[in-house]
């Protein structure tokens, strides 16, 4: 009861009533979870997120200038076969670690489970977890080395995550080289900033976007497994892009040559008004300006061989020195605002159905890391090698387009 009084009281002081709307038709059991769980929320964190909402991201007084970066197609022979041999002695001494980032909710493609277990309709009908793994068979057969391979879920997607690992036998990656760790979670709210509240009467909470990354290796113990293996390099990588390369001897041996602690791929930016976030300088570090931040000016603005000098996109490719995963992780990274569906149960417990954006999800992204470097190494790489993302049901980077690129790379009939 006494824990009960106290959450009454927090929950006025912080107009957020509406937390208990269910609280008397629960069991004891599910009334002491809901009691812990309220308890645990930063209410006054909340009410700053809240006020993010209403402000509008711009560049700011960040000064922003564009990044130096190495074309991978254009680099001479003995260029790349230094960087080749730095990589591959990396990779060859079990250097590498790869991180697979499936803890997003996937709404775009609106596909009910976890987005890894997608099957984007090839004829062999391999979903993106088991894509992705071959990239780590081939490096088996390259270099003689299981490269550990660590996936991030998150709390609403990881029994399944790791139950359709299970039923595929690994896709023949050994088990004891892979391992799972959950992201964090933050609470959703209203467009009146009241926490949202699910269908079972629990605050409605969400993955906190994939710059969770960095703190959920640290708490989770993966970033101590990495140690125990040796591991100095980890590439961070996306779930929904068949074509990506994690062992990438060349962005090793950028990282190295060039003695940085991060390094990163790009592709070209398709047309100034794509909506990617390109590598820029800000204030002198790297970052990321996003689509919604940059100036049309800035967009449009050609270099003397007419291309794009904001035009290196981030396509969430990134690699990492271990000692600064570290480092990353015990700094906060800043939340982003998105405006989301959701179904939410209002003040009367009558259930709302979110047909059209109606709530706020925040997100830590993992690009603002980049900020707490002094430099970082970007490779551009040619897009058809590389990038065939799965944001969407139909149209533009959908599993159709990312189908036609991975087969056209492959060689598929
Ligand atoms: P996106 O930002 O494209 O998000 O993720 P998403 O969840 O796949 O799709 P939408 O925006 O809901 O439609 C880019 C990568 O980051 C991962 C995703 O799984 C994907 O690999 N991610 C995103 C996480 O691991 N956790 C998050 O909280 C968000």
């Amino acid at each position: 009861m006494e824990k009960y009084n106290q959450v009454k009281e927090l929950l006025k002081k912080y107009d957020q009533e509406q937390l208990l709307v269910k609280y008397d038709e629960m069991t004891v059991e599910q009334k002491d979870q809901l009691l812990d769980q309220i308890l645990e929320i930063n209410f006054d964190g909340i009410k700053d997120l809240y006020e993010l909402t209403k402000v509008k991201t711009t560049m700011g007084e960040d000064k922003i200038s564009p990044i130096s970066y190495v074309d991978k197609s254009k680099l001479s022979k003995e260029e790349y076969e230094e960087l080749e041999e730095l990589g591959v002695n990396e990779i060859k001494q079990g250097k590498l670690a790869a991180v697979t980032m499936a803890g997003g909710q996937g709404t775009r493609l609106g596909y009910d489970g976890p987005k890894g277990t997608f099957d984007i309709g090839l004829d062999t009908h391999q979903s993106l977890f088991e894509l992705i793994c071959e990239t780590l068979k081939e490096a088996k057969k390259k270099y003689d080395v299981f490269v550990p391979w660590y996936i991030m879920t998150s709390h609403e997607n990881h029994q399944r995550t790791v139950e359709f690992f299970e039923k595929n036998k690994y896709f023949g990656y050994p088990k004891n080289e892979v391992m799972f760790f959950m992201q964090g979670e933050i609470p959703t709210i209203s467009m009146e900033g009241k926490i949202l509240v699910n269908e079972k009467g629990f605050p409605r909470l969400a993955a906190d976007g994939h710059g969770g990354v960095f703190e959920s290796m640290l708490q989770s113990g993966a970033l101590d497994d990495m140690k125990k293996r040796k591991v100095e390099w980890v590439f961070v990588g996306p779930v929904d892009n068949p074509l990506v390369n994690m062992v990438d001897e060349i962005l090793v041996g950028l990282a190295k040559s060039k003695k940085c602690m991060a390094a990163g791929k790009s592709v070209v930016k398709a047309r100034p008004e794509e909506r990617v976030g390109v590598f820029c300088t800000r204030n002198g570090k790297p970052s990321v300006v996003e689509y919604t931040e940059i100036t049309e000016e800035m967009a449009n603005q050609r270099d003397e061989n007419g291309e794009l000098v904001y035009g290196e996109s981030h396509i969430n490719c990134n690699l990492f020195h271990i000692d600064r995963i570290n480092k990353i992780a015990e700094t906060k990274l800043p939340y982003h605002v998105a405006f989301k569906k959701a179904n939410y149960l209002d003040e009367k417990g009558n259930l709302v159905e979110g047909k059209e954006p109606n709530s706020y999800k925040f997100e830590a992204f993992i690009f603002d890391a980049f900020t707490s470097l002094d430099s970082m190494a970007i490779l551009r790489v040619k897009r058809e090698d590389e990038f065939a993302p799965v944001k969407n049901a139909t149209g533009v980077d959908s599993p159709e387009t990312s189908r036609e690129l991975y087969k056209k790379f492959h060689g598929i009939k």
